[in-house]
């Protein structure tokens, strides 16, 4: 197509060479600049830049939003640009039970001090979430959730749903619109269809099937797929839509987007219920999948003073459907030994359809839960044990592992054996054991256990972590196993392209699956992550106990690397270092000592400083709303408030950037006494801690 004059090519034709024009431009872009390897020509370079403008001259409206005629000469990041998110986008808590929605309820009254409360209540599309970011009416971005911080750039893709509005008359000067990206069963079977003809692997659901299909890198991809948006929500906006929810939602359809139809507003837990029920009712027949109904408080200020907890909101809960069910075989149970070492029973199983989904493996939890116990020794399944051979029920809930629950002793095989859980590890042969009210067995190998460490690794370059550009499960994979490249721990990642150059022959470009060209995209991201945020770090390290949110709240605590390795090298229970540890919201006592062992165990500490090493690590800051006077404070709240519940008075004060403690010590700030205070006053008073009273918290708050 390169050949063929700009004044012939179709509208389509030139879409698909503009796409494949920014990609290249990219690839040189990226070579010559970060990589100083230049891969083509200048003359060439500059007539595929040439090609690009005459393109876009004809075509004025298939500029692409990473056009590289607007490339200052920096490489772009490969694959999607990322976007920050200016408002998160969050994720919803589920409830599954009617109790759970009942007590959601009666929290959000709690909290908010009322008798009652309105919701709406709407259906959950089974897609994915997108951002669509309008400009003085225009839309000029989509990208999607990712992390809920930082997502991906798919304006270009998100141009070719029907469903989403270029312009919109009369709306806010910025006006961010979110929704989910869904595919219909209709479009999903004829989807499939076209591609079993050429040949390709079908799409596992309509979920996975959209999801596929926005994340296209070629944008004309995803104009061939049909995809659709249904708006609920919203990020940004210069003014706000309404005043509650339904109203908010009103005036996103007169603006032209598609909203549910089955949105209603309920006054209790009851009329919720009802409403579930018919949307249940009706699931089947909806033409798109949908997985459970999604309830929030009307009222936008309630939602406003409820807020959020660290990565959901307070005001919405998410009643799923209850799991799909099928029966099939057991056919093995395998032992996979995970990053911390827990053994986990994973069951064969012959292939079965659990919700449109093809399932043949699911998890078995653990031991006691095969042998028919729970953890605390109870009878489970009424105490039928699993074993190899067995007629087993499977069921999936949303997104999670298919999971094994129960087992029809009346097809057990009179021969069959009960399942002898091992005592070593599989990987390594150390002994495996089981601490006291744990029920996992652990390997005890630690990082001699090849399982460990590449599971390791593979959480180390995942998306929370380093998330690094082509380097992957896979590639990890092949990375830890062979003896050249010898990639262990996470440190020899960063000396990878050190040591792969000074191999003669060994070289990685000549290993299977590999180039020139994806060798230095991948040393390039490689590089370019020796910048890392503190956060990100403390999560990579795969500390046991220490996920997403731990990390983010120990960061933003410490603030820098130097700060955070003294404190934990300090810290032994009763010590100062230890209370301020656990001073952390969110921080226990079992996070605290896996924390420490971590750092006192003498080959992790070797690893974490061959780690750093390599790395410049970048501080965080406490996430505080602008000079805030209580931002970086550790507050206590003791006997009654008045005006507002406990719960959302902290809420507030850690939106403010102060962390609350439940006990007073040297490290207070500030004391907030109600009536009623009893020890905690004394305390302050005692430490010479600050106290005031509610009204005088209200007015620091900015509540008054
Ligand atoms: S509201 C702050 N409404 O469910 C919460 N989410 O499990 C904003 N989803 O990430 C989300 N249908 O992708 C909302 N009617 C609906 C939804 C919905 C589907 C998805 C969304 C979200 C996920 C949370």
């Amino acid at each position: 197509m390169m050949d063929k004059p700009v004044e012939d090519l179709t509208e389509a034709e030139a879409r698909a060479e503009l796409a494949r024009l920014a990609k290249a431009l990219t690839e040189a872009n990226t070579a010559y600049h970060t990589l100083d390897a230049p891969e083509i020509s200048d003359a060439d370079y500059d007539a595929l830049k040439r090609r690009n403008a005459a393109l876009e001259a004809r075509f004025p409206g298939l500029k692409r939003p990473d056009s590289p005629s607007d490339m200052v000469g920096a490489a772009l990041a490969p694959g999607f640009g990322k976007v920050a998110h200016r408002v998160r986008m969050l994720s919803l808590e589920n409830a599954f039970a009617e109790t759970d929605v009942v007590d959601f309820d009666e929290r959000v009254k709690k909290f908010l001090g009322l008798t009652a409360v309105t919701y709406t209540a709407e259906p959950k599309i089974d897609g994915l979430s997108l951002n669509l970011r309008y400009e003085g009416g225009r839309l000029v971005q989509a990208a999607t959730r990712g992390d809920g911080e930082t997502g991906e750039d798919v304006t270009a893709n998100a141009r070719t749903i029907a469903d989403i509005p270029q312009r919109l008359a009369d709306a806010p000067q910025v006006m961010e619109v979110r929704g989910e990206v869904y595919m219909s069963h209709a479009d999903f079977a004829a989807l499939n269809a076209r591609q079993a003809q050429r040949g390709d692997k079908p799409f596992a659901n309509p979920r996975n099937a959209a999801a596929g299909s926005l994340r296209q890198l070629d944008a004309t991809i995803t104009a061939a797929r049909p995809l659709r948006f249904f708006a609920y929500a919203w990020g940004e906006l210069s003014e706000a839509l309404a005043t509650t929810q339904l109203a908010a939602i009103a005036r996103l359809s007169d603006l032209g987007f598609t909203t549910n139809p089955l949105t209603v507003l309920c006054h209790s837990p009851a009329a919720l219920m009802e409403h579930y029920r018919r949307i249940e009712a009706q699931r089947a027949t909806l033409g798109y999948d949908i997985d459970g109904v999604v309830y929030k408080v009307d009222d936008l200020a309630l939602q406003e003073r409820l807020g959020f907890r660290s990565a959901t909101p307070r005001w919405a809960i998410a009643h799923k459907f209850p799991a799909e069910l099928a029966w099939t075989r057991l056919l093995a149970i395998d032992i996979q030994v995970g990053r911390t070492g827990a053994l986990s029973p994973v069951a064969r199983l012959q292939p079965v359809t659990v919700g449109g989904v093809v399932v043949s493996n699911a998890t078995l939890h653990n031991e006691d839960y095969i042998a028919g116990r729970n953890s605390s020794g109870q009878p489970i399944r009424e105490g039928k044990d699993i074993r190899v051979g067995d007629w087993v029920q499977v069921y999936r809930a949303g997104d999670v592992i298919p999971k094994v629950a129960d087992v029809d002793l009346s097809k057990r095989k009179s021969d069959a054996q009960p399942y002898v859980f091992p005592k070593i590890c599989p990987e390594c042969g150390s002994p495996a054991h089981r601490e006291p009210g744990d029920s996992v067995r652990r390997c005890t190998g630690g990082l001699i256990c090849p399982a460990q460490g590449v599971e390791r690794l593979k959480h180390f370059v995942s998306r929370g972590a380093f998330d690094i550009e082509g380097l992957g499960a896979k590639q990890v994979e092949l990375f830890f196993n062979d003896p050249d490249l010898a990639v262990r721990q996470p440190a020899d990642i960063f000396t990878l392209a050190a040591r792969d150059a000074a191999s003669p022959l060994k070289k990685l470009k000549n290993r299977d699956g590999f180039g020139e060209r994806s060798v230095a995209n991948l040393f390039a991201a490689i590089e370019a992550r020796r910048r890392i945020a503190l956060d990100r770090l403390i999560f990579a390290l795969g500390i046991r106990h220490v996920g997403e949110v731990a990390a983010g709240l120990i960061a933003r605590h410490y603030a820098t690397w130097p700060a955070f390795e003294a404190a934990m090298a300090a810290a032994e229970p009763g010590n100062p270092a230890w209370e301020d540890l656990l001073s952390i919201d969110g921080v226990g006592e079992v996070l605290a000592q896996s924390l420490v062992d971590a750092f006192r165990n003498p080959a992790e500490r070797a690893a974490i400083d061959a780690l750093i090493a390599e790395l410049d690590v970048q501080p965080v800051q406490a996430r505080s709303t602008a000079a805030s006077d209580i931002a970086g404070k550790t507050l206590v709240f003791t006997g009654t408030l008045e005006k507002m519940s406990r719960a959302e008075a902290k809420a507030r004060a850690e939106a403010l950037g102060a962390k609350v403690a439940g006990s007073v010590s040297a490290r207070t700030d500030l004391v907030i006494a109600g009536p009623g205070a009893g020890s905690k006053a004394k305390d302050a008073q005692r430490l010479g801690v600050k106290i005031i009273d509610e009204d005088a918290w209200i007015a620091l708050a900015g509540l008054s």
